[in-house]
């Protein structure tokens, strides 16, 4: 049988995260796109404190777009008094699972890949979202700038990352990386983004570092195999939760196992 945690990332069976066969497998398992690891968190949370500014920047008469918008329970969650929301995704089960869950007729969810085009007029929104989705305002792609009106919201929310102390615990599974520095980061994100080039104003980006404590040993797995088949997930736990467990035990708080969790929030304005 071939070893599998010696590079996770070289099994013949690992699936490239946020990949489309990394999606379509989580939605084929859960339908949702949520973590099923066990832990407990530090307040506030990056997500909710994402979701706070959204809910701050739409009014009664907003259009709202989320890209990216898996399931649609963060619109559920936080758009609750936009005139028209609309979700996005490119996986029809998470589109499929958003409509059936859908609180009120002002929402829609639809199966589109933001890439190629988007089915809206110009100028529509007021706002446009995404939690941990595409980025729509690069330098050679006009879409989001076409929808969203003159002075529209633009809000983004990135994952950078986890550690904290889990890639030196488990260096084999978490690949190391350099120590965070925070000028870096921004520099990172500016570029990764193509802030320069988006034609947005007042861009303002926010790091969030959040603590988490992972409940269990197998919690260390679950995270880092997050999306792939239950089969290398199933070999993976065999022959490796053991060393976990004893690693997991030496460095275990009262809450759990501690890890932090870094995201970026981008804001900015479309042109007026
Ligand atoms: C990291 S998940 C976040 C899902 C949801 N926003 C959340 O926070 O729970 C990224 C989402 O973007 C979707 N996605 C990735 N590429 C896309 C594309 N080109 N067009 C539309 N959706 C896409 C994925 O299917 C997935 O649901």
């Amino acid at each position: 049988m071939t070893r599998s945690f010696s590079n996770p990332m070289q099994h013949p069976d690992w699936i490239d995260p946020h990949s489309r066969a990394w999606y379509e497998q989580l939605a084929g398992e859960y339908g949702e796109y949520a973590y099923p690891w066990k832990s407990e968190f530090e307040e506030p949370r990056a997500e909710d404190t994402f979701g706070q500014l959204l809910a701050a920047s739409i009014g009664e008469n907003s259009r709202l777009l989320d890209v990216g918008c898996g399931h649609g329970d963060f619109l559920h969650r936080w758009a609750i008094k936009a005139k028209e929301a609309v979700g996005i995704d490119i996986v029809d089960a998470f589109i499929a699972t958003a409509n059936r869950r859908k609180p009120q007729q002002s929402y829609r969810f639809i199966a589109v890949n933001a890439n190629e085009g988007l089915p809206f007029e110009d100028d529509y929104f007021d706002v446009v979202c995404s939690k941990k989705g595409p980025w729509l305002f690069r330098e050679n792609n006009r879409e989001g700038r076409r929808v969203i009106k003159p002075g529209g919201t633009v809000l983004h929310l990135m994952h950078g990352g986890t550690d904290g102390g889990l890639r030196a615990l488990f260096p084999d599974l978490y690949t190391p990386v350099p120590a965070f520095d925070t000028n870096r980061s921004l520099q990172h994100i500016a570029n990764h983004l193509e802030l320069p080039g988006s034609g947005l104003s007042d861009i303002e980006i926010r790091i969030i570092e959040e603590t988490e404590y992972l409940s269990r040993p197998v919690d260390v797995l679950i995270k880092k195999y997050f999306g792939q088949s239950r089969r290398l997930r199933e070999q993976v736990w065999r022959e490796r939760l053991k060393d976990i467990e004893e690693i997991f035990h030496k460095h275990v708080t009262s809450r759990g196992l501690k890890v932090t969790n870094l995201y970026y929030i981008v804001t900015g304005r479309a042109p007026a």
